[in-house]
């Protein structure tokens, strides 16, 4: 979600107006996902190395992620719209913590869509973590690892592939984001500015996953011949 402070600054505002109206163009984003066919939504909202920022702008977004889950939680449970958080949460502020418990307990139920927001988290860290749960072990394959990465980034379940990665404000690269998930991820670059990223966008991003042909390493299937003696 980038481009946040690019836009308050174009603007005459502070950093914090910007991500101010980044989470409103996430909310946007949220109600649209279901309708897009999208099933599991990553958010990736505060990066490890974000902590980097001047303490006013992490104090400004910390406050800001709690206010987004005690405002968003009401209209995610009529939603079906259940809110996980991955990444670390031991260097997060306690009520933030807090929050965080309190958003996962009431949402649990939602199965319409699979919202998760990464705070504090770093693909790396969560690799090697997983790497560490797996220490000793004789027999470390793919799906054991994607079980454990699955573990210790949401508590259960494999880590999902990621089909679609979307990055705003003109920038091109991954930024320590889902890399184990993302290995054969789609990637669309928006030039737009995160606050002003609309469903409209998201949809004609969906638009051209869906022409996209996703070979996985093979061949297209047009070109596909049996095997001499089949
Ligand atoms: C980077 O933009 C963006 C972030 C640090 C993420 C902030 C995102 C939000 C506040 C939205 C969170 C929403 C929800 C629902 C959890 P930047 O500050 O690097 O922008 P710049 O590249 O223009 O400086």
């Amino acid at each position: 979600m980038d481009g946040n402070g690019r836009w308050a600054e174009s603007r005459g505002l502070p950093r914090a107006a910007g991500h101010r109206n980044g989470v409103e163009a996430a909310r946007g984003i949220i109600r649209c996902a279901p309708d897009l066919g999208i099933g599991t939504l990553t958010l990736y909202a505060f990066s490890a190395d974000n902590w980097q920022r001047p303490e006013t702008e992490v104090r400004a977004l910390m406050w800001l992620l709690r206010e987004y889950l005690r405002t968003a939680t009401p209209e995610c449970v009529e939603n079906g719209v259940r809110l996980r958080v991955i990444g670390r949460r031991d260097r997060l502020p306690i009520t933030l913590m807090a929050g965080i418990e309190k958003a996962e307990e009431a949402t649990a139920a939602g199965r319409k869509l699979q919202l998760r927001v990464a705070i504090d988290y770093a693909a790396r860290e969560a690799i090697v973590r997983a790497a560490r749960a797996l220490a000793g072990e004789s027999d470390i394959t793919r799906e054991r690892f994607a079980a454990a990465l699955g573990a210790v980034t949401h508590g259960g379940g494999p880590a999902p592939d990621l089909d679609l990665l979307v990055r705003s404000g003109g920038e091109r690269r991954l930024s320590d984001f889902l890399l184990w998930e993302a290995a054969y991820a789609e990637l669309w670059f928006s030039d737009v500015l995160w606050p002003d990223f609309k469903p409209s966008h998201l949809a004609e991003a969906v638009r051209w996953y869906h022409h996209r042909e996703r070979r996985f390493g093979r061949v297209p299937a047009a070109t596909t011949r049996p095997a001499a003696g089949a």
